[in-house]
């Protein structure tokens, strides 16, 4: 008799980092050496501050951050194997114990090394590593490697920032008895406006100027053509569900943004979380963030603060209302921050409910999960070699805490949920269509 097929023998191999000529293999061999180069200059430049800060100390932890760093370079370009992490913080154990789970997976029972992992788990990794050079080197361990790329990506996009703001606040003073359609129309272009913005991350560019000079809201009419999937109308059915109808009291819906990067895209999140409250589309936002420098812009509690603190300086009258809004829902609640090392674990998605069972069940009590980012879809659909055709929902396998959207502009090797030969088209058409920055999807799935 046949054997049964199961879910699991349907699930395709995660994307590899061994296979030359492929995109990822490009990536580790160039892009993640540059990435640690420019780690290596961040620190070095920042000598004269650690001696001012801690004295000789600092200066002797920046000398052997320095060479703990060099020497992950060479591991990583030489495909040494990858190493447990030797640091005792909170999430080491769980890194530990994930690798052994990918050694346990190696047929050929050789270590695992950097080329012959998923690439997911090696990327991921990496930023790990350099977090624990920083870590094993007090008094520096709180240094932010990619601060000064973050905080030069967000002041190189100061004019498409007072655009967007100054757009947003003459529309809610302009906003009396709109009509359900016009708002409709306005949402979509925030929505939009949030999406774009991950085009605006700094580890595909390896840390170059990846800014926003334009204004938002006007490219979004000529980008909708790059949109493969959008499902924009189920989240507006997914808040409105929640407005209540016909003298019903309305609840209003709790929306989760899983942010992704620092810079232009957060500020395209916070516009958007600030209109879905400000027109009663929400009644709160809780943002999640990284807890440590993660794939070069990824938002800390630092950075968002930074932002926050960043908007309140600016001397222009429509960013300033902007900045004196956002503190006042931080200060009520109606706003709030949080991380959790989960977001900072190579773990797919389908793993939160095992492996970290508070932050599923925060998410369960959500309405909307916004996703922003590449690096979140890959996690979402276990960054594997699917059929462009497998529905989204299925890839998200078993990973449902309640209705949620893939907010991404296509970086990586894996796209699900597309037309019958829609791929194929795109293929013949562009082979780097999946990781050059220039496509999108805004992906829904609702829980049955
Ligand atoms: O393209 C390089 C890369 O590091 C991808 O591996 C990763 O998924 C992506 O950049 C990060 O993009 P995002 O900031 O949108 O998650
Ligand atoms: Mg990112």
């Amino acid at each position: 008799m046949a054997a049964m097929e199961t879910e699991h023998d349907k699930t395709p191999q995660s994307l590899s980092a061994k296979f030359e000529g492929s995109f990822a293999y490009l990536t580790i061999r160039d892009r993640l050496p540059t990435i640690l180069t420019k780690a290596v200059d961040a620190i070095h430049r920042n000598k004269n501050n650690f001696f001012e800060q801690h004295g000789e100390e600092g200066v002797n932890a920046e000398k052997r951050a320095i060479s703990f760093l060099s020497k992950l370079r060479n591991e990583l370009q030489t495909d040494k194997p990858v190493l447990p992490l030797t640091d005792e913080a909170e999430d080491t154990a769980a890194w530990n114990d994930y690798m052994q789970r990918q050694q346990d997976l190696m047929e050929d029972k050789q270590p695992v090394s950097w080329f012959k992992s998923p690439w997911l788990y090696v990327e991921c990794y990496m930023y790990r590593r350099i977090q624990e050079a920083l870590l094993l080197n007090p008094p520096i361990s709180d240094f932010d490697v990619f601060k000064e790329a973050k905080t030069q990506s967000f002041f190189e996009s100061q004019q498409a920032v007072i655009s967007l703001c100054t757009y947003l606040r003459e529309l809610l003073t302009s906003m009396d008895n709109i009509a359900e359609n016009q708002l409709y129309d306005k949402f979509l272009e925030f929505l939009q406006v949030s999406l774009w913005g991950n085009k605006c991350d700094l580890s595909i560019s390896a840390g170059q100027d990846n800014s926003q000079k334009t204004s938002p809201i006007d490219s979004l009419a000529d980008l909708r053509r790059f949109m493969l999937v959008d499902d924009s109308d189920k989240v507006w059915s997914a808040l409105m569900a929640l407005q209540g109808s016909g003298g019903t009291e309305k609840r209003g819906a709790r929306v989760d943004i899983i942010l992704d990067n620092s810079g232009f895209e957060l500020l395209t999140d916070l516009v958007l979380a600030d209109f879905l409250i400000s027109v009663g589309l929400a009644k709160e936002v809780r943002f999640h963030g990284k807890c440590f420098p993660w794939f070069v812009s990824d938002v800390t509690k630092e950075d968002f603060n930074w932002t926050i603190k960043q908007t309140m300086a600016f001397n222009h009258r429509q960013i300033s209302a902007c900045a004196v809004q956002w503190k006042r829902f931080l200060k009520e609640g109606v706003w709030s921050y949080q991380d959790h090392l989960f977001w900072t674990l190579p773990h797919e998605f389908c793993d939160m409910q095992a492996d970290a069972a508070d932050l599923y069940s925060t998410l369960q009590a959500s309405d909307l999960i916004l996703f922003k980012g590449d690096l979140n879809y890959r996690k979402l659909t276990g960054d594997r070699d699917w059929e462009h055709t497998v529905p989204f929902g299925r890839a998200l396998r078993g990973f449902h805490p309640a209705p949620l959207c893939s907010l991404r502009t296509l970086k990586a090797n894996v796209q699900v949920g597309l037309q019958p030969g829609q791929g194929e088209k795109l293929t013949s058409q562009e082979l780097d269509w999946m990781t050059s920055g220039k496509y999108a999807v805004v992906q829904f799935f609702c829980p049955p």
